[in-house]
Parts: C-alpha cells; structure tokens; sequence
C-alpha cells in the first residue's frame, strides 16, 4: 500500500468489510501515515492472526486498527497477542444492524483493551483519527497534520454556516 515502513495496520475480518475500511486508509493517507491493510479473520484464518498480532511490534507498527462484523472477535484476540494499542471498529454485519459486533468488540473483560469506535464509516474515520492523535504524541509532524486537518473540517463547517431559505 506504501512503500515507507507502515506505522498502522488496518485488519479485517472479510474482503467484505474493505468498502467501508477503506475510509480508515483513505484518512491516514490523508495524514501521510504509512499503512498496510490486510483481511485475516480471527476464526476462518486464527494463526495468521496469532502470528501477525504477534509480530506486529517489532514490525513497527505503532496502532493497529481492526474491523470484524457479527461475532468481531478479531480486535480481541489481536490484542491478546500484542502490547500496541488495538482500536475496534464494529462492521454492520448481515443481522442486529451491527449491535452484535459493536457489543462483541467493546465489552472486553479488563486486562486487554480494546479502543471501540462507532460501527461503520464514521469508526473507520475517528480510528484513523484517533491512531493520529496517540501518534502525535512521539511524531511531531503528524501532530502538525492533525491540527490542519482539524482546521480545514472546521472551515468547512463555517463555510456552510448560512443556509438559503
Ligand atoms: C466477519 O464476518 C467479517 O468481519 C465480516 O464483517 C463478516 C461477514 O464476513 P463475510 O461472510 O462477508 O466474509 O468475520
């Protein structure tokens, strides 16, 4: 995806969930972070899970973002295998309109956390946007990134303050 080392790796359960995970890649390039992406599923492909959460830190990679619809075990069992910050994004599945995976990715039981967003786009974005914020704290330059981001989704807003009635 990048040919810089990525820093954030954005997981998922099923190529199924890629259209929405997509917002999540689409923000970091926005915030020039290198990132990878790649399905592996938590129960149709388990050791690739072991082996990639496993391995992540002396990777490099710094967050990793994981999305799973139904029931979204994948963010849990990649945080189990790993001591770098795991951010949950819960997929609208085929039932409950993505409750399901919104309770499976959030309730975990204390000692291996998971940092839940909304389901959907909007926790595909805010965890890209979230990575950033942990990240500006040892990466100056995208500290700098995040505050323009910021300040250009602020002038948007202002932009269409005043609606024609
Ligand atoms: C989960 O099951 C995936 O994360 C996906 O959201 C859901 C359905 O997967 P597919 O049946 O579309 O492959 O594991």
């Amino acid at each position: 995806m990048s040919e810089q080392k990525p820093m954030v790796a954005v997981v998922m359960g099923s190529k199924s969930d890629w259209s929405v995970m997509q917002h999540a890649t689409d923000t970091l390039k926005r915030l020039e972070i290198p990132c990878e992406a790649r399905v592996i599923s938590a129960h149709r492909s388990p050791e690739v899970a072991f082996e990639y959460a496993s391995s992540a830190e002396e990777r490099g990679l710094e967050v990793i973002i994981a999305a799973a619809g139904g029931a979204a075990h994948l963010a849990g069992v990649l945080a189990g295998k790993t001591i770098i910050p795991v951010l949950g994004v819960p997929m609208t599945g085929w039932a409950l309109n993505g409750l399901d995976a919104l309770l499976s990715t959030v309730m975990m039981p204390a000692g291996v956390p998971v940092g839940t967003l909304a389901i959907g786009k909007a926790g595909a974005i805010n965890a890209a946007l979230l990575a950033a914020g942990f990240m500006g704290n040892t990466h100056p330059e995208i500290r700098e990134r995040l505050k323009q981001f910021r300040k250009e989704q602020t002038a948007k807003v202002m932009a269409d303050t005043y609606l024609e009635v």
